[in-house]
């Protein structure tokens, strides 16, 4: 088996390694054997001075093969690794990098004597966002290559990091024209390196260690500022312990050290959460019953209707990622307006350094702005984003019809609107869908794609690629009202309402949501966001539906003039010039005015109690959600909380959380307080059957 996925040549008296082993070279079962078996061959072949590793076909080594971690897989010793064995080689060994270079695979080509690497390449030490660190030496190679900072950065981050820069670290010895003949040019360079002495050892390198010296309080500095974002994870914290003992074991100490930082976090519940939830990113990208055959559309130009917040959001996007937008808006004004959003936003940008002036440039220039239908037919994606008013969607969409070139996707940024309903008056309906955006659209990642009655395969494939194409992340989804993220969370937000009736407080219900891992409570975020807008849709949706569930206390803090951050008070209050939220007793004794005028009894809850009752509520209506269709696999639904609300990731997301409660439990804790607190809480059809053979949550999948 090794053979096949591991091929040794001798070419000009250089014994040329190959992992063949598609799509990535993963080092599954195999590949390491292989690698060892080759390197033997080398040594033992007197025709050969010096030997090459490099990758078949689009990419080195990429890393490892994550489906094998946490299944009590075998593996090699330590001193038995590719990773110790290489550098033990009696002749030079040479990495030739193209593709990626990531966590296995890094640590492969720093366990050869040199790296010489394609200019596009990328590589890195990404094993942090799978809750893991680099444990086939990486923690005990990477400082001594580059120096204990940039390797902390590096490994705690794990950011992939551009061939030029990884040049300057040190990481890697020569850059080769990406045009080049990558093997060529590694015999080139292997036999220019054949007979140097002595060779380079990575591990035997102590000169960058100096920095620790000279700044040995780097680590607890390093700890201290990612204390906050790492709560809850052991991860990032065991790869600065490990790059800690790189810098003040021997190497050989460290090594072991690194291999017992490793072991508890393979079964952290943390490292579980971020494994699932790499692979549901990718699943959720694939439609499961797309027919074959279904044509791609090539995007190569978009346009915008309506230059508002998500409209300008959503050109940047486009921009950001080097496609051609037109904006189009009503008015001059509304057009300037939203243009100097967008160059204020990018502006910001600048400054805080993520991207250049020149990148701003560039960007701008692919976005243009116009008044004329005329000017946008030629797109090939149009996102609508007007105002959230039916009557006024439809006026787009029959003008649309009229302009645009035949088979440009009609799409609608809607949050709330049925797509059917907005695309009533276009001829052509196969190529309307929803493409729904999250605010803001040029950060936010998720994209939900909204299928219609009508939508053909090609529109909804072309949208979920578009949604690619522009750096988001795309998920599936029915048209059902709220479409699934909105929906799925809605039982959440009204929950958190309804604790405050029954006696909670908004800072008690913010702390649960914090400690749980979310960045910021709902509470903290709606004075972010501004209480006025929820307001004035509670008051339009209550004028239209007498049984609309009114927020009293919400709408009492908004009488007082109580807006959020923007009026120095909402559900907090402020100081000046700080966006600090302090609890303020005046909240408190409005709720209970609020809540006593409405005859409420008020209790207390435990923190356990809030988390349960805010998540299961959404639980629920994930699950009724997948019963009707409308999603098809519940890990869909997950990556849009993810990427949608900022649910903390190392948590899987919303339905694989519940499955470390158990569906059983969670079924009949619902099943009790629907018996207590009425029909909101109708248990699931769906999650009644899960739980009844104590399935998993996470692991549903509606097809048909
Ligand atoms: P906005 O009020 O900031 O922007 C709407 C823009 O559309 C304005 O510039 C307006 O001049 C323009 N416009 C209105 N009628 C037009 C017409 N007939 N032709 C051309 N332009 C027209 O609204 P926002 O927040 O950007 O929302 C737009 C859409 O995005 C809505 O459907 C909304 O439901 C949806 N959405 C909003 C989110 C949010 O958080 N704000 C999130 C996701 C979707």
């Amino acid at each position: 088996m090794s053979g096949q996925l591991v091929r040794f040549e001798v070419e000009d008296g250089i014994g040329v390694i190959t992992v063949d082993n598609p799509p990535v070279n993963a080092l599954s079962p195999g590949v390491p054997e292989g690698i060892l078996e080759s390197v033997a061959k080398g040594n033992k072949d007197p025709n050969v001075k010096a030997m090459v590793l490099m990758g078949a076909g689009r990419s080195f080594i990429a890393g490892a093969d994550i489906r094998q971690f946490g299944k009590g897989a075998k593996r090699l010793g330590i001193g038995e690794r590719p990773v110790d064995v290489l550098e033990k080689s009696e002749k030079p060994i040479v990495a030739a990098i193209h593709g990626f270079a990531l966590g296995g695979g890094l640590e492969t080509a720093m366990a050869c004597n040199y790296r010489i690497a394609k200019k596009a390449t990328k590589v890195g030490l990404p094993e942090v966002l799978i809750g893991l660190l680099p444990g086939g030496c990486g923690t005990q190679r990477l400082p001594r290559l580059v120096g204990p900072k940039i390797a902390l950065d590096m490994i705690v981050t794990g950011r992939h990091v551009p061939a030029e820069e990884a040049k300057g670290y040190g990481v890697l010895d020569a850059l080769i024209d990406d045009k080049a003949d990558l093997r060529a040019e590694a015999i080139k360079f292997a036999k220019s390196i054949a007979d140097k002495k002595p060779m380079p050892i990575v591990s035997k390198m102590t000169t960058k260690f100096d920095e620790y010296k000279n700044d040995p309080g780097m680590f607890d500095k390093m700890r201290k500022s990612i204390e906050k974002k790492a709560k809850g994870q052991p991860a990032p914290f065991a790869c600065i312990d490990a790059v800690e003992a790189a810098v003040t074991l021997p190497y050989d100490q460290g090594i072991v050290r690194e291999r017992e930082l490793f072991a508890p976090l393979e079964n952290s519940d943390a490292s579980k959460g971020l494994r699932y939830a790499f692979f549901a990113e990718r699943q959720a990208g694939r439609l499961p019953d797309l027919p074959e055959g279904t044509k791609q559309k090539k995007i190569e130009k978009g346009a915008v209707i309506g230059a508002g917040t998500m409209g300008g959001g959503i050109a940047m996007s486009f921009a950001d990622f080097g496609v051609p937008v037109k904006i189009l808006d009503s008015t001059q004004e509304a057009l300037d307006r939203g243009m100097k959003r967008v160059k204020d936003n990018y502006a910001v940008a600048v400054k805080r350094g993520s991207i250049t002036q020149a990148q701003m440039d560039e960007r701008l220039k692919l976005i243009e702005p116009v008044l004329a239908y005329e000017d946008i037919g030629q797109a090939d994606v149009v996102i609508e984003a007007v105002f959230e008013e039916l009557g006024v969607k439809q006026e787009v969409f029959r003008k649309l019809d009229a302009v645009m070139k035949p088979g440009a996707l009609l799409l609608s940024n809607t949050s709330t609107i049925d797509v059917d309903k907005i695309g009533a008056d276009v001829k052509r309906k196969k190529d309307v869908a929803g493409a729904h955006f999250f605010s803001p659209a040029n950060v936010m990642r998720l994209l939900e794609v909204v299928e219609g009655t009508e939508s053909a395969p090609e529109t909804i494939a072309a949208a979920m690629q578009l949604g690619k194409q522009i750096g988001k992340v795309s998920a599936w989804a029915g048209n059902t009202d709220g479409f699934v993220a909105n929906r799925s969370r809605g039982p959440f937000t009204a929950e958190a309402s309804i604790l405050l009736e029954d006696g909670a407080l908004p800072e008690q219900v913010d702390k649960v949501l914090v400690d749980f891992g979310y960045p910021m409570g709902p509470f903290a975020v709606g004075d972010l966001a501004g209480l006025d807008i929820g307001w004035a849709v509670r008051k339009r949706k209550a004028a239209e539906d007498p049984t609309f569930r009114k927020n009293p206390i919400a709408d009492r803090l908004c009488e007082m003039g109580r807006f959020g951050q923007k009026t120095g008070a909402g559900w907090y209050r402020y100081e000046k010039g700080d966006r600090t939220p302090h609890p303020d007793p005046i909240v408190a004794q409005t709720i209970k005015e609020v809540t006593s005028s409405l005859g409420i009894k008020q209790r207390s809850f435990t923190e356990d109690e809030i988390l349960r009752r805010l998540l299961f509520a959404s639980v629920n209506e994930a699950c009724k959600i997948l019963e009707e269709k409308k999603a098809r696999r519940a890990s869909d639904v997950d990556i849009m909380w993810l990427y949608g609300f900022g649910f903390p990731r190392y948590r899987g997301g919303l339905m694989f959380w519940a499955d470390t409660i158990g569906s059983k439990d969670i079924y009949e804790q619902i099943v009790r307080w629907h018996n207590e607190l009425g029909p909101r809480w109708r248990p699931s059809a769906l999650l009644k059957e899960v739980a009844s053979k104590g399935g998993k949550l996470s692991e549903i999948v509606m097809m048909g």
